[in-house]
């Protein structure tokens, strides 16, 4: 370390805690993060983190487009944008969220976002006043759950079946929570190919949904970052398809369908919340990155997203079909887990009284890291469960840390 940063250190001359809001000193470091760089530097498979595969970035493409984008739109990409994002490239997503998924849309209805990590940040400041009570699945996307609660609103969970959220029981607690006098914000669904379980609502469920939407008075935020990955079955439209009176709010990323580093994602939504998105946005950061949305907007126009979409699936398939050939011939009696047709996870639940948290460092020692699912449980009531990601590490390397993993847990599964 520098002497001079070694020296002020030392000191600690400032009673740092006094300085920060009450929110800040509660926040806490995302778990998987602080997990992932204990597992970066050692030999330890990593089917933990949640990253595309660098291979599958279209460098070429990425590079073509740059040099046009430097010639002839500098003066657009290399300025401030406007809020809502570049026109032409909210205009060719409104046309290709038509053509994909046969939602008509117009690009009033869409904003671009730093990612669609930032659009959950814009819902929870524009939606969620302390004690507001928003539905989320059990479990649901971890960093959601971190988003939202910066803005305090009381979580309500849903359990989760191979069929997406239990909509059945979220429809009892809707009825529940209307007798005691209590409102409904939204309900936060990652609907196709979930993070963390990979299972996805089915066509019943989403229409059941919007039913309840429209009977309960609340707002669904569909948070749709994987459904381009569909590696078998046959595609089902995004709730907001059915969605006739502007009840969904529609997050859309290039994160896992171009690459993440460029950190556009999109909001899909009636005109009037992207208004007030948009405000919130301004205080925010100005507008999402001009010369990143130049590039996308060329990459969609121009038919590269339509045409490296099945280039990722044929890359990624292989990998799920390894994870899931490994869990077969690896996994001991009782351990159970998903079978996604599309997505970047597998969810596996062992036998009750094995604490996954507890175990993964036995699972380090063996040499494979997971990740401990109680932290993607709003009120983290679980403790068997894990999630595997298969995009990143090749097949080979799959099927080791499926082995690595079965046979922690079989060691375990002595002891309960
Ligand atoms: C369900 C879900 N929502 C949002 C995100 C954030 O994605 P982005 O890179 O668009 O911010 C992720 C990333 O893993 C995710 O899994």
């Amino acid at each position: 370390m520098h002497k001079k940063l070694e020296k002020k250190l030392a000191s600690e001359p400032l009673n740092f805690e006094s300085f920060f809001s009450e929110k800040a000193l509660q926040m806490k470091a995302s778990e998987i993060r602080e997990l992932l760089k204990l597992v970066e530097t050692s030999d330890v498979i990593s089917l933990a983190g949640g990253l595309p595969a660098p291979e599958t970035f279209p460098v070429d493409v990425i590079k073509k487009i740059a040099q046009e984008v430097l010639t002839e739109h500098a003066d657009k990409a290399l300025q401030y944008g406007t809020t809502k994002g570049f026109t032409p490239l909210r205009l060719a997503l409104a046309r290709w969220m038509e053509k994909r998924y046969g939602i008509p849309m117009s690009k009033v209805e869409i904003m671009i976002v730093a990612g669609s990590q930032q659009a959950l940040d814009l819902i929870g400041r524009v939606f969620i006043n302390p004690g507001d009570v928003v539905i989320v699945e059990a479990p649901t996307y971890l960093a959601a759950l971190n988003a939202f609660k910066y803005y305090e609103p009381e979580f309500v969970s849903i359990p989760m079946d191979h069929d997406g959220m239990r909509i059945d029981i979220l429809e009892e607690k809707l009825e529940e929570l209307k007798k005691e006098g209590k409102r409904v914000k939204f309900v936060y669904t990652v609907s196709t190919f979930q993070n963390p379980m990979g299972v996805t609502m089915s066509l019943e469920r989403r229409k059941k949904l919007i039913e309840l939407a429209k009977e309960y008075d609340f707002l669904i935020v569909e948070d749709n970052p994987y459904s381009e990955l569909r590696y078998s079955g046959e595609p089902i439209p995004p709730i907001k398809h059915y969605d006739d009176e502007g009840r969904v709010i529609y997050l859309g990323t290039f994160s896992k369908i171009f690459a993440p580093g460029f950190r556009l994602g999109w909001v899909s939504a009636h005109p009037h919340f992207i208004r007030k998105m948009e405000i919130a946005k301004q205080a925010v950061d100005l507008c999402a990155n001009p010369f990143g949305q130049v590039i996308a907007w060329k990459y969609v126009e121009e038919g590269h997203l339509d045409e490296h979409i099945p280039k990722i699936i044929e890359f990624y398939r292989p990998r799920r079909d390894a994870m899931l050939e490994a869990l077969e011939e690896f996994m001991p009696d009782g351990v159970e887990w998903t079978r996604p047709d599309g997505g970047m996870f597998v969810w596996v639940t062992l036998p009750e009284g094995i604490d996954t948290k507890l175990m993964m460092e036995k699972a380090v020692a063996k040499g494979v890291a997971y990740v401990p699912g109680e932290a993607f449980f709003a009120h983290r009531d679980v403790k068997n469960t894990l999630r595997l990601n298969f995009t990143y590490v090749p097949e080979d390397t799959i099927r080791e840390g499926v082995k690595r993993l079965a046979e922690t847990i079989e060691e375990e599964l002595r002891k309960v």
